[in-house]
């Protein structure tokens, strides 16, 4: 389906660059997607499936929130009091993923790395099993599906697990590589139809709604509607209104990625470190493991309200394996390979903005804060619909772009960052 109408589109619509051709001054497009995370590129593929002529400004694509996201789709394990329509929206895009991750697939030939293979949530010691049956309470006053494990069956369903008091067991869960997922959704979008310009889109173009951007190499994108999903930077655009600019704050989060050795390799009949993705209370702290199928277990996250830094601590570093360690001793048998941190898009109220901003044109689909991988399947469907038909599907509702707008808006001192 999306070759068919790729054909058609690629003979109207403007020079790629990243492919090698020049970069042109001016460009026409239906709708210019501002940030190409896993939200950008979910919506410009869908849009572009749907026949419009799209352009994706971001000079490094997945090189955001995405890059340090652990990919793990865990809508129950993360329930929170208060998001009942949040943890409702999240299962909604879960549902979405099998296909979204097969359709992809069928599209470019690139893996995603999803995984269905569910969520162990183990308690380290007793209180930590009394908060976890708080929220068990809290899952079950949801109608969510959890089966309740006693320390030694986490361990029969985890062999790689130390002593633990208990844990819930969530079988629908699942989780997808981010990085993948990014890389062939880019491509799923240019195969459909739509443009990549690796240039930082600079300022918004509008009067009284919404016309374009121009970008930071001096390329002018002229399109009628704009959709800002540059993550927490996207409150940092110039030229958006006040009033129309999301509400925003960066909060870090740092990953560790590590790796199975040749040793590891040999003492275990699997090549996956665990069966499925693993999240921890110690001592109150909380950790996950999400494994992947090549044997990688990614480690994650501290959650840090310090603004737009991006460092990677020793604290942080130090934090996040004692915790993981405490689960699963043998973590440090694995090679260190990787760590990193991200920033996520925070909102007052931690729940996405979506649809129509106070300026006409002017899309928001952003402030995804933990869940922007879990909710790229669901955002881009119902942005699209509205790209396409001029009307929000009423699933977004409770998600409303303009439910902050009557708040005061700081800008942000830090610069925008895309990287
Ligand atoms: N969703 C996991 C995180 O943001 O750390």
């Amino acid at each position: 389906m999306p070759a068919k109408g790729a054909q058609r589109r690629e003979q109207r619509a403007p020079t790629v660059n990243g492919s090698g051709a020049a970069t042109p001054r001016s460009v026409t497009a239906d709708v210019l997607v501002i940030g190409a995370g896993v939200i950008g590129l979910a919506i410009a593929w869908r849009a572009a499936q749907r026949g419009m002529r799209v352009v994706i400004a971001d000079p490094d694509p997945g090189s955001g929130a995405t890059h340090a996201a652990a990919g793990m789709l865990t809508p129950v394990a993360e329930a929170a009091y208060a998001e009942r329509e949040l943890f409702d929206f999240g299962s909604a895009s879960l549902r979405r993923y099998p296909q979204f991750a097969a359709e992809l697939t069928e599209a470019t030939g690139l893996p995603t790395g999803f995984r269905q293979t569910g969520t162990l949530q183990v308690a380290h010691d007793v209180d930590d099993m009394a908060a976890l049956h708080e929220h068990a309470l809290l899952r079950e006053s949801f109608g969510a599906q959890t089966e309740r494990l006693t320390g030694r069956e986490c361990r029969a369903a985890e062999p790689m697990l130390g002593p633990v008091c208990g844990g819930l067991l969530v079988s629908d869960d699942a989780s997808v590589d981010p990085r993948l997922l990014t890389t062939a959704l880019l491509a799923a979008a240019r195969a459909a139809g739509a443009t990549h310009l690796r240039q930082r889109a600079r300022r918004l173009l509008a009067g009284d709604s919404a016309a374009g951007a121009e970008l930071d190499e001096g390329t002018t994108v002229a399109a009628g509607q704009v959709v800002l999903c540059a993550g927490w930077a996207s409150a940092a655009i110039e030229g958006v209104p006040a009033e129309a600019a999301p509400r925003l704050r960066p909060v870090k989060g740092q990953i560790l990625r590590l790796r199975p050795t040749a040793a590891t390799r040999a003492a275990s009949p699997s090549p996956s470190f665990l069966n499925r993705t693993l999240r921890g209370l110690v001592q109150g702290s909380s950790v996950y493991l999400v494994p992947r199928q090549d044997g990688e277990v990614v480690v994650g996250a501290t959650q840090e309200e310090l603004g737009a830094d991006t460092t990677v601590t020793a604290g942080g570093v130090w934090q996040l394996l004692r915790d993981a360690r405490a689960l699963v001793p043998g973590i440090t048998e694995l090679e260190f390979a990787e760590a990193a941190a991200g920033l996520r898009p925070g909102t007052p109220d931690n729940a996405p903005l979506l649809g129509p901003s106070a300026l006409p044109g002017l899309v928001l689909a952003t402030g995804h804060f933990r869940a922007g991988v879990l909710l790229a399947p669901l955002t881009a469907d119902l942005i699209a619909d509205l790209l396409v038909t001029g009307i929000l599907p009423a699933a977004a509702a409770a998600f409303s772009a303009r439910r902050l707008a009557a708040q005061p808006f700081e800008h942000q001192d830090a610069a925008p960052s895309w990287r």
